[in-house]
């Protein structure tokens, strides 16, 4: 059979076919199109081969009869093939289901790249059994799978929907540097190299370099990868992550919780406004709750008392005692129980970075906020920063900080300072609470960890 299937030779129609995009399927009903893409699913009946091809637009059942079933490329095709595929789009008779609700009856197609079969088959190299280490290995073909891909392009869509948000709120946008001399977040998850003879980091955060925008910008946000030799090897901490960034001048500690709020639910709004998004969200996670406003607000030492109510003990098996780091496994538990987005404010300062802004008459303690969301814990902190210039440069010696190389950040306090605030949000807890992931991981395209840096 496969002997003769060589000599089947398939000839084009002459009528034109229009190239389109499985997304487009809809628009061009009963038209002759031609599409192109992966054979996502394949399977043959009663004389008919159904493909069910993938372009990363979408999905498209096609049906190749007669002839176009003989050749020797269909005969010996397999799944991520990449074929080109000529012939009518008709919407499926009642009570067949197919995506989009119509198939593409070919009348000619070829293939154009094949894939192995066997032992090397898509399928068996990227086996869903496999373990977590090898399906990282073969990241770059595990994005090919429907929820994958399905995470990414939702990705894509908060993204855009940040940045429209962002732009309503007239803050504009701004790209810091990567490469940096100065610590935001503590030297021990600082990743650092070699600058020409100079020791240099990959930056933890865009926070100061946002601070020194708002007098030439005003509010501004920034979309930038942040980098962090973390201690702490867990579902929701990667070595390079995407942080969204933004800094607000003149507002009070107050307006900065609203305006999370905001930037966060006007986002969502954005998001589910768009159909394509919204079905991927239906995919992945069925049971999402939109979050009531406004967020619940809790202090700390608020949080503290209800952790020990609970009987949930910190890190050494203890009761919490104020001044306690509240750590990972404690925050879950609680943003769990409580499942709803929560604003948990005043952190102490021993445990919070060096800029941030002490409470009037409650020194010992910060405007600082951590947005929680059930499932995933902490994926926003902000703060407000200290707006005086000797209080800075108190802090700065009280961390053991050298101002010197900070002369551009305590220059902001020098030539007009004022009050302001603002906030880093990590794109992949933010994607990993909205899609309903297990892990960070999945919410990064190619994510890094300790130990991981391929492909
Ligand atoms: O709380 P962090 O360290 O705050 C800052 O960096 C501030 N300078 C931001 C600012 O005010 N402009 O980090 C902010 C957020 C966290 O809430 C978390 O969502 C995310 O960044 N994040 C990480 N995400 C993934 N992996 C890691 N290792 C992360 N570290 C922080």
């Amino acid at each position: 059979k496969l002997e003769e299937s060589k000599k089947v030779v398939l000839e084009q129609p002459s009528e034109p076919a229009r190239k389109i995009k499985i997304s487009q399927g809809a628009q061009f009903r009963d038209q002759r199109v031609k599409v192109c893409g992966w054979v996502h699913r394949l399977r043959s009946q009663k004389g008919l081969t159904f493909i069910v091809l993938r372009d990363g637009y979408g999905y498209l059942q096609c049906v190749l009869s007669g002839k176009l079933t003989q050749t020797y490329d269909a005969l010996t095709l397999t799944t991520e093939s990449t074929v080109e595929i000529h012939g009518h789009i008709k919407a499926l008779p009642e009570g067949k289901t197919a995506p989009g609700g119509h198939e593409l009856v070919a009348d000619y197609w070829k293939c154009i790249g094949k894939a192995p079969g066997g032992d090397e088959a898509f399928t068996n190299v990227v086996a869903e059994t496999a373990d977590p280490n090898s399906l990282a290995d073969r990241r770059h073909l595990v994005i090919r799978g429907e929820t994958a891909s399905a995470v990414l392009k939702v990705r894509s869509y908060v993204l855009q929907a940040f940045r429209a948000e962002f732009e309503a709120l007239q803050l504009t946008e701004v790209t810091p540097p990567c490469m940096v001399q100065t610590q935001v977040e503590g030297g021990s998850t600082l990743f650092s190299f070699d600058y020409y003879g100079q020791p240099a980091y990959l930056t933890q955060s865009s926070q100061l370099y946002l601070e020194t925008c708002l007098p030439s910008l005003g509010d501004v946000f920034c979309v930038q990868e942040s980098f962090r030799a973390e201690k702490s090897h867990t579902r929701r901490h990667l070595s390079e992550y995407t942080h969204l960034e933004a800094e607000l001048a003149f507002l009070s500690f107050t307006d900065l919780l609203e305006h999370l709020e905001q930037i966060i639910c006007g986002t969502l709004e954005r998001v589910l406004a768009n159909p394509q998004a919204k079905a991927l969200l239906d995919q992945l996670n069925p049971d999402f709750k939109f979050p009531s406003r406004p967020f619940r607000r809790m202090d700390y030492k608020e949080a503290i008392a209800w952790l020990n109510e609970h009987q949930i003990p910190n890190e050494d098996g203890e009761a919490h005692k104020v001044g306690d780091d509240i750590a990972e496994a404690a925050e879950r538990k609680m943003t769990d129980a409580l499942n709803v987005p929560i604003f948990l404010t005043g952190f102490p300062r021993e445990i919070k970075s060096f800029y941030m802004k002490r409470i009037e008459g409650d020194e010992g303690f910060t405007e600082s906020v951590d947005v929680l969301m059930p499932g995933v814990g902490e994926i926003v902190g902000g703060s407000m920063r200290m707006s005086d210039q000797a209080e800075l440069l108190a802090a700065y010696k009280n961390e053991g900080i050298d101002a010197a190389p900070y002369f551009w950040y305590t220059d902001q306090r020098k030539y007009g300072t004022c009050e302001h605030g603002g906030y880093g949000l990590g794109v992949e807890r933010f994607l990993a609470w909205l899609t309903n992931r297990w892990t960070v991981r999945e919410a990064s395209l190619y994510p890094r960890w300790t130990g991981r840096c391929t492909p």
